[in-house]
């Protein structure tokens, strides 16, 4: 089976075809993030109307791709002729499109209406059943999808097991889920506040370090020298590190490293030690709580997800606990599938296939995993 999935929900427009929830057939991802670096961070408005912008090239783009036709041969379709025609001229190309699979929230509700609403008529257009998607559960699909251009399948032994644990770290959302099968979700914890993303995207601001501020806070911290092998990185707070639950609290870091960082004029090397100072925490407190978490579900896989597990320093961490707890296996995504995408859309429907008639998928800005079985 083959699903066209859409994704919308933020500032990336993503369209991507996925066969039988673990082959990528294409992958594109357009995203106006460029723009939001400008302002230090996302403004709505803008971003929904780099989506009405962006979404059907780039859904034309994955199609195409899919279908493995050259882009010369293609040259029925350009940025010139209306959205209308456009959609007609992609008729021909969905013919091996089973379904498609449209993230319905969470996120900016702009952004999100912009492909909800492309994805209901493009469903009514072409006579295809649409699968309405959460955005945070079909990151943690990330962790079914074989590799691009990699073999057929993800080998067996690299298939997730069930019970599996799974930590969602988005810019928006810190969420530890238990799964006991596909659609078998319970919501175990999360954060209090801030998520760990927008811990990195604040710190980094407060650095002087541009939008997404989790990839410029681990090149920073890539670059800093350890002095020597008894140096501690412990300049920042561990919030509720040792507290008996599975609940986290960033927003104090922001409040710490702006305690640092004011009436100061870092130079360069102290601002890399101080990225390493906040990715440290930051890693620290999601890599104990998650553990504890491993302590008591002993899951046959523990899955890392969401734009946050494109974090080296995060899997390193992790990988060194591996074997020397519970922590057998340890699945987390390639980066390029960790942040927004929509191949993780069409896995994840694939994996949980209840198409709705498309007037009753609906935009749900709100939208959280559900809380129990
Ligand atoms: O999942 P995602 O792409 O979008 C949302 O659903 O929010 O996550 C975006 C978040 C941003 O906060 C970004 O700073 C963070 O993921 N991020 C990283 C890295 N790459 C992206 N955080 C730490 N290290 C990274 N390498
Ligand atoms: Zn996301």
């Amino acid at each position: 089976m083959r699903i066209l999935g859409i994704e919308t929900s933020c500032d990336e427009t993503a369209a991507a075809v996925v066969e039988d929830g673990v082959k990528i057939l294409s992958n594109v991802v357009a995203t106006s993030s460029q723009m939001h670096a400008k302002t230090g961070g996302i403004i709505p408005e803008q971003a929904a109307r780099q989506q009405i912008k962006s979404v059907i090239p780039v859904i034309e783009e994955a199609l195409i791709e899919a279908s493995g036709i050259r882009r010369g041969k293609w040259n029925k379709s350009n940025s010139q002729i209306s959205h209308q025609k456009l959609l007609s001229h992609l008729s021909p190309l969905t013919s091996k499109i089973d379904a498609l699979a449209i993230t319905i929230g969470p996120g900016l509700i702009g952004s999100l209406l912009v492909g909800v609403e492309t994805a209901k008529t493009l469903s009514y257009l072409w006579n295809k059943p649409i699968v309405p998607v959460n955005h945070l559960v079909a990151h943690i699909y990330a962790n079914w999808l074989a590799p691009e251009r990699e073999s057929k399948r993800v080998k067996e032994h690299e298939i997730p097991k069930f019970p599996s644990l799974a930590l969602v770290v988005s810019g928006g959302h810190t969420d530890l889920v238990l799964m006991r099968g596909h659609g078998k979700l319970k919501w175990i914890g999360g954060t209090r506040d801030d998520a760990a993303g927008e811990a990195f995207d604040k710190c980094a601001r407060l650095l002087g370090l541009p939008y997404p501020g989790g990839p410029a806070i681990s090149a920073a911290a890539e670059k800093f020298q350890i002095p020597n092998s008894n140096f501690q990185m412990n300049m920042f707070p561990r919030p509720l590190i040792d507290e008996d639950n599975f609940e986290w609290s960033f927003s104090g870091l922001k409040t710490a490293v702006l305690r640092e960082v004011n009436g100061n004029n870092f130079k360069v090397n102290e601002k890399q030690k101080l990225s390493a100072e906040i990715q440290e925490a930051i890693v620290d407190c999601l890599v104990e709580k998650s553990m504890r978490a491993v302590k008591l579900y002993k899951p046959k896989s523990f899955l890392l997800s969401g734009g946050v597990a494109a974090n080296k320093r995060l899997t390193e961490k992790f990988l060194l606990r591996k074997n020397t707890e519970i922590l057998q296996v340890f699945h987390v995504p390639p980066p390029k599938l960790c942040t927004d995408n929509a191949a993780v859309i069409a896995t994840c429907a694939y994996f949980n296939y209840h198409p709705l008639g498309w007037r009753n998928i609906k935009a749900n800005p709100q939208l959280e995993i559900v809380k129990e079985v």
